[in-house]
């Protein structure tokens, strides 16, 4: 509970002074809760589907088959992989399937490693399961740093989860620096005679600006796993549909998707929201308009730039994460919050002396909160 505590903290504190000034003179940057309504396609998906009889009992704990097969039609497109239905599970978001993905890996006490800052709740997955997480240091443009990875790697390490992408920084890695991890985990795989699993958190995917793509995690190392969810890139995080995808050259590819179909069962979650795994079949590669998002970063870098902020500016996401200028990042929050700012200390992901922005607002939350910014900037400088 004190480890998970600062987002609590932020919605608390955002409840309270919602209360006392009127929700429309706070200006909450909190929550990664998408803005932007889903597509039209997605109510009109909706509205024929429920009206079908005889969809309503149990199924394959992986999911519907015809869903699957959508999926993977999509991603075998979108990737350039061989994928198929049958290295598929339906999950309940991104969140299940790490959860349903560590369960079936895990062996008491292998080691979950992550590049950080990162979203916190890694923490709390790795420990569901018997793990021991393990955060490893990034540059300071937040991309990977191999030379930390490789130092952190030991004999009891089973699983690399990467977030690109990357909540809460924005930052997406590339395809020279993947093919690189997927070299080194080769290695080290070789050297402590086990399989490492490389697990590529992905829910952020299709939001990424200025032309950028996203390299595909199975070309660069085979014993991968890929998380995603439908939560941000078609805004429907309270609906929880995810799935998790198994590399088709994977080592033990069977053997993994038969143990994520049952830790999906015996976690609780039995499988995944019928009625959204059959929505979510007919939307595969649709999204929101990832552009409102892109003027959305634009708004916020310029406007921060012009006060002195310091930061990388993010090719993906929808998250900002600038330097505090003093290091204390949790007296500085608590400084923007004074302006009716709510923000989250870098120290709740694990990089401190910064701050995250969750930029999924409507435009005029960042255009009016700018001067706020600015006169706390003034403050410290
Ligand atoms: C990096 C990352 N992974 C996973 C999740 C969980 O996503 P879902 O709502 O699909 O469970 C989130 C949600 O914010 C996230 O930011």
């Amino acid at each position: 509970m004190s480890r998970s505590s600062w987002i609590r903290k932020m919605f608390e504190e955002g409840a309270r002074l919602k209360a006392e000034h009127g929700a429309d003179n706070v200006f909450d940057f909190s929550l990664g809760n998408p803005n932007l309504e889903p597509p039209e396609q997605f109510s009109q998906n909706l509205e024929k589907i429920v009206q079908e009889k005889g969809w309503h009992g149990y199924m394959p704990q992986a999911g519907y088959p015809h869903v699957r097969e959508k999926i993977a039609a999509f991603v075998k497109k979108d990737q350039g992989v061989a994928v198929s239905a049958d290295d598929i599970v339906m999950t309940c978001g991104a969140a299940g399937a790490l959860n349903v993905v560590l369960k079936a890996v895990l062996d008491p006490g292998d080691e979950v490693l992550s590049p950080a800052p990162c979203f916190v709740e890694y923490l709390f997955y790795a420990d569901n399961h018997g793990g021991v997480f393990k955060s490893v240091a990034t540059r300071e443009d937040f991309t990977l740093d191999l030379d930390a990875m490789s130092a952190a790697i030991t004999d009891k390490t089973k699983v690399v989860l990467i977030n690109s992408p990357n909540n809460p920084t924005g930052q997406v890695y590339s395809k020279e620096s993947l093919n690189a991890l997927g070299q080194l985990l080769r290695q080290k795989c070789e050297t402590y005679q086990r399989t490492i699993y490389l697990v590529a958190d992905e829910p952020y995917r299709k939001i990424i600006f200025d032309d950028i793509e996203i390299p595909s995690i199975f070309d660069s190392y085979a014993d991968s796993i890929l998380v995603t969810s439908h939560s941000k890139d078609i805004s429907i995080p309270g609906e929880r549909i995810g799935f998790a995808m198994v590399g088709p050259e994977a080592e033990y590819r069977d053997d993994i998707i038969n143990a994520m179909a049952l830790t999906n069962r015996i976690i609780g979650f039995v499988n995944a929201p019928a009625l959204m795994q059959r929505v979510v079949a007919e939307m595969q590669g649709a999204t929101v308009d990832i552009s409102q998002y892109k003027h959305k970063r634009d708004l916020l870098c310029d406007g921060l730039r012009e006060c002195g902020y310091d930061f990388t500016t993010p090719p993906g996401a929808f998250y900002l994460f600038p330097k505090t200028p003093i290091p204390d990042d949790v007296a500085f929050v608590k400084a923007l919050q004074e302006e009716l700012i709510l923000v989250v200390p870098g120290s709740g992901f694990m990089g401190p002396g910064h701050f995250r922005i969750a930029f999924c607002v409507a435009d005029d939350v960042i255009v009016n909160a700018l001067p706020g910014f600015k006169r706390v900037m003034e403050r410290y400088r």
